[in-house]
């Protein structure tokens, strides 16, 4: 067992079960390369404060990066005794560098240490996770230009409604994932703000420079409160909820690709690639990867219904109930990575079945309403036009006939404003075509959606990158 830095005022050594149950390390581990350039920005800060010399700075600097270079090459040991990453780290330089060691964690605290990690940690996170989804929303755009005919019945209480563009209701997706950016986006300013030098939560009676540190460590600001600073953890809060919002989208698309790829609906083949097989039955190709996705949902809201819970009752500041926050967020950030990067490279596979799906979408009276829309024209209110529609359908269900294939002298009984141009509007195509209202599913304006979709994509990018 080794010492404590905290045991001090201790006179019974800590319990074994104790220090299992209270330790972190193989959960916070993955933070070490934050914590070591945080620990060598600190340095850097205490020296130029004089708060420490250069040269104590200069050898705690290169001890840090020799333990990176370490952790790097697998040669470092983890140990439970040693409770969490900061101890590690602090204890190994010890045994590197001597007693100038013990200077590092002067005007620090674990609390703002660890708070320092998770929003380094989640700032990398959340531009990888947005990078993703911009690279995603792209190949949505490129498969909506590349199945520009395609077209599929849309549905509501999934019956068939009317027919749309399979482009125009991918676009769909495009907007959601839009809108995902748009809250990782946000959430980032809130998660980009510099905790260190607040120290156990009253601040520190040295003349620390935190704007220094914030500089050094490439964050725009510092944070206003020394007790919100190591006891707030809305920001993790917030990137939970942007992530299970984000999981939502990706379980809708995947039950409909489920769905699409049954043979009730025969719309598309997922690639072999991205399927599996059954152990019994020889025949079946599963769409795991979709269920799957859809079932990983589940987790990501356990994630943040978790942290919510932890965080509703605890008093100010600091509280170490707070140690369960990186558990959740790791599993999140995880999963949710996972998930857009199987769907960066499922959907430019996925094999669209257009003669299936403009099949369905000429069966089912998917044409009604354009049928009623003509009686508007033709001077009938909506209401009364709907009804006399209604009866038409009843009619044409007991003959056996979709809308279209009925004659003139057939509708003429229902309403005699019915003239023969009234075939010509319910095609599939003019179904579409016609659906011009700003939004609507009409050729030309989901290639406007598509080229608008373009043009933001490349200024996101830019902005990103630049
Ligand atoms: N391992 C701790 C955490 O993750 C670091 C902070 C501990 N602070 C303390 N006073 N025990 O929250």
């Amino acid at each position: 067992m080794s010492e404590k830095p905290w045991d001090g005022r201790f006179s019974q050594k800590t319990d074994r079960l104790v220090e299992a149950f209270t330790s972190s390390i193989n959960i916070d581990k993955r933070l070490y390369s934050y914590d070591i350039e945080g620990s060598i920005a600190h340095c850097r800060m205490l020296a130029r404060q004089s708060i420490i010399t250069e040269e104590d700075a200069s050898l705690l600097i290169q001890g840090l990066g020799k333990i990176k270079r370490d952790i790097e090459r697998g040669e470092f040991l983890f140990d439970d005794s040693l409770e969490d990453i900061h101890m590690h780290i602090e204890s190994r330089l010890l045994q590197d560098i001597g007693k100038v060691a013990q200077k590092l964690h002067t005007a620090r605290s674990r609390n703002d240490q660890i708070a320092l990690d998770v929003r380094m940690y989640l700032r990398d996170e959340t531009l990888d996770i947005l990078k993703n989804l911009i690279s995603l929303r792209e190949l949505i755009v490129d498969f909506a230009k590349v199945h520009i005919d395609a077209v599929l019945p849309g549905y509501t209480h999934l019956q068939r409604a009317q027919p749309v563009l399979l482009s125009h209701h991918m676009m769909a997706y495009y907007e959601m994932f839009l809108r995902d950016c748009g809250r990782f986006s946000d959430a980032l300013k809130r998660i980009n703000i510099m905790p260190l030098g607040s120290a156990a939560l009253a601040g520190t009676t040295y003349p620390i420079d935190r704007e220094y540190t914030a500089e050094l460590l490439g964050f725009p600001e510092v944070s206003a409160n020394s007790i919100d600073s190591v006891s707030d953890r809305d920001f993790i809060i917030e990137f939970l909820a942007a992530a299970s919002l984000c999981m939502v989208h990706f379980s809708r698309i995947s039950e409909e690709l489920v769905l699409w790829s049954s043979s009730e609906f025969g719309f598309i083949e997922l690639p072999d690639s991205f399927s599996t097989g059954s152990s019994i039955m020889p025949q079946k190709k599963n769409p795991d990867v979709p269920e799957l996705v859809r079932g990983k949902t589940g987790r990501v809201f356990g994630d943040l219904i978790a942290l919510l819970s932890i965080m509703k009752a605890l008093p100010l500041a600091y509280n170490r109930d707070m140690q369960e926050d990186k558990g959740t967020l790791f599993d999140a950030v995880d999963t949710l990575k996972a998930c857009v990067e199987i769907y960066i490279k499922m959907l430019p596979n996925i094999e669209i079945k257009k003669e299936a799906m403009l099949e369905a979408a000429s069966k089912g009276f998917l044409n009604a309403t354009d049928m009623a829309d003509y009686l508007v024209a033709m001077g009938m209110p909506f209401r009364q036009a709907h009804s006399c529609i209604g009866k038409i359908v009843s009619c044409a269900i007991s003959e056996n006939k979709e809308l279209h294939e009925m004659t003139l002298k057939e509708l003429k009984p229902f309403s005699s404003l019915f003239k023969k141009d009234v075939f010509d509007i319910l095609t599939t195509r003019q179904m579409i075509d016609r659906r011009k209202s700003s939004g609507g599913t009409a050729t030309k304006n989901v290639k406007a959606a598509i080229k608008l979709a373009e043009g933001d994509l490349k200024k996101e990018k830019e902005n990103l990158t630049g």
